[in-house]
């Protein structure tokens, strides 16, 4: 099989590596990539959310299976334009990735189908918004429309609520995804993420697998789209993963199916566990980044049958072995990151981190330059080990990353050690 991988950041790199030990497949792209992904794909330079470009490569080189890596090219609706060619491709269409490119659509769904999700409004106007948040107490302020993970806001009162909804609808920092807000409860309890494959009917599952969000130690500092991940998640008990199935995961795919935009792909439902029990914070409509390099290094089962089984309905006859080690992902982010960085930097120790037993260096921001790999991004690397428990697998992946350098690197010293 010629498959395709679109996007190039740390998730790609790691669905490429995991692919590429797929006996159906004969040759694998990647597009955009990166330096990374070079020693295991062909990197085409398109861009992911050049559709039409894409569309056309796939057809003139005989692509039999691509995979989708980001939200923006589902949302814009790449899924749609491959099947009207007769591709095969994998991810949900533009109507079913709305879960994830409308916060309004996705909290309307749970409502209407009794989802448990935060209480909310949502608005069109930002006067009618204000009034409504003077009347409540803590609130989020999210942007409807796609953000990169930036268009939430959580405020503590109607002061900061009020600035929320001036910087998102007036100011329009994140720009058209601001023309309607949803505000909601503020949750308390723990934070946690499950994912699943499925072909729009059965949900199969993956292990539980956790970010970490915020950019400094301590979960201190700003958000960032992930400083590190593992798997699996000690929250994610036998219990806890069958009553998110039931009382939100299964019911949202059926609630899809009966709008008729069956969900096909990855679904990874963003949780709060609270006193009540789990409720929804948001969908998203693709594997999770970082959460995918310690799922990558976990998953034994070749993925390219799971994903062709997603495409064609018949997810039902498979099932996942996972290995029972540890998977811990490092980050190695610029210097600056989340805020403004430098690129360019070219990085050192990375064939001595990749030789370890045990350790994978997953590429995010990075391309070839003169033949060294240099810095392009904010997020540049994952450091990946598996480990026969948790102290182990943060060991290796920690020894990974002390091998590496680059002037300003920055990673968090604390990844793993919540579980
Ligand atoms: P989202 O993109 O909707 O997942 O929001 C980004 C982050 O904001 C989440 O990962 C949570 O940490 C936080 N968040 C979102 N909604 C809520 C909520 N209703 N209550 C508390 N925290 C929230
Ligand atoms: N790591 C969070 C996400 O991929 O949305």
């Amino acid at each position: 099989m010629k498959i395709l991988i679109v996007g190039g950041g740390g998730r790609e790199h790691a669905l490429v590596w995991k692919i590429a030990q797929s006996p159906s497949v004969t040759q694998l792209y990647c597009a955009p990539g990166n330096a990374g992904t070079a020693g295991l794909a062909t990197n085409i330079d398109i861009g992911a959310e050049d559709i039409d470009r894409l569309l056309d490569f796939a057809r003139v080189e005989g692509i039999d299976l691509t995979v989708v890596g980001p939200e923006m090219p589902l949302v814009a609706g790449i899924v749609d334009k491959f099947e009207e060619q007769g591709l095969r491709i994998f991810g949900p269409s533009a109507q079913a990735a709305k879960l994830e490119g409308s916060k309004i659509f996705s909290k309307n769904l749970m409502q209407k189908y009794n989802i448990p999700t935060a209480k909310f409004r949502s608005f069109s106007s930002a006067d009618d918004a204000v009034r409504y948040a003077e009347g409540q107490g803590p609130v989020v302020v999210k942007a409807d429309g796609l953000a990169a993970g930036k268009g939430v806001i959580l405020c503590e009162n109607a002061n900061e609520a009020r600035a929320a909804i001036q910087v998102i609808m007036k100011d329009r920092t994140f720009g058209d995804a601001g023309g309607r807000i949803v505000i909601e409860e503020w949750l308390r309890g723990k934070e946690v993420s499950l994912l699943a494959l499925t072909d729009g009917k059965t949900l199969l599952p993956l292990e539980g697998a956790e970010d970490h969000k915020a950019v400094f130690d301590g979960d201190s500092g700003p958000n960032t789209g992930g400083m590190g991940a593992y798997s699996p998640s000690p929250i994610f008990t036998s219990a806890l993963k069958q009553e998110v199935l039931n009382d939100i995961m299964v019911p949202t795919i059926r609630a899809m199916e009966k709008e008729g935009a069956l969900y096909k792909g990855v679904l990874y439902a963003g949780l709060m566990i609270t006193d009540e029990g789990p409720k929804t914070l948001e969908f998203n409509a693709r594997m999770g980044d970082p959460e995918t390099q310690p799922l990558m290094m976990r998953m034994q089962s070749d993925l390219v049958p799971l994903m062709s089984a997603c495409i064609d309905g018949t997810l039902d006859q498979h099932h996942i072995d996972w290995s029972p080690q540890t998977s811990v992902c490092v980050v190695m982010a610029s210097g600056g990151y989340p805020g403004s960085y430098e690129k360019g930097h070219a990085i050192a120790g990375l064939g001595d981190a990749d030789a370890m037993e045990d350790v994978t260096v997953f590429h995010a921001g990075t391309r070839e330059e003169d033949d060294q790999v240099v810095t392009n991004g904010g997020r540049v690397l994952g450091v990946t080990a598996l480990g026969a428990d948790v102290p182990s697998a943060i060991a290796k992946a920690y020894a990974g990353v002390e091998k590496i350098t680059w002037p300003e690197a920055h990673y968090r010293k604390d990844i793993g050690q919540r579980c």
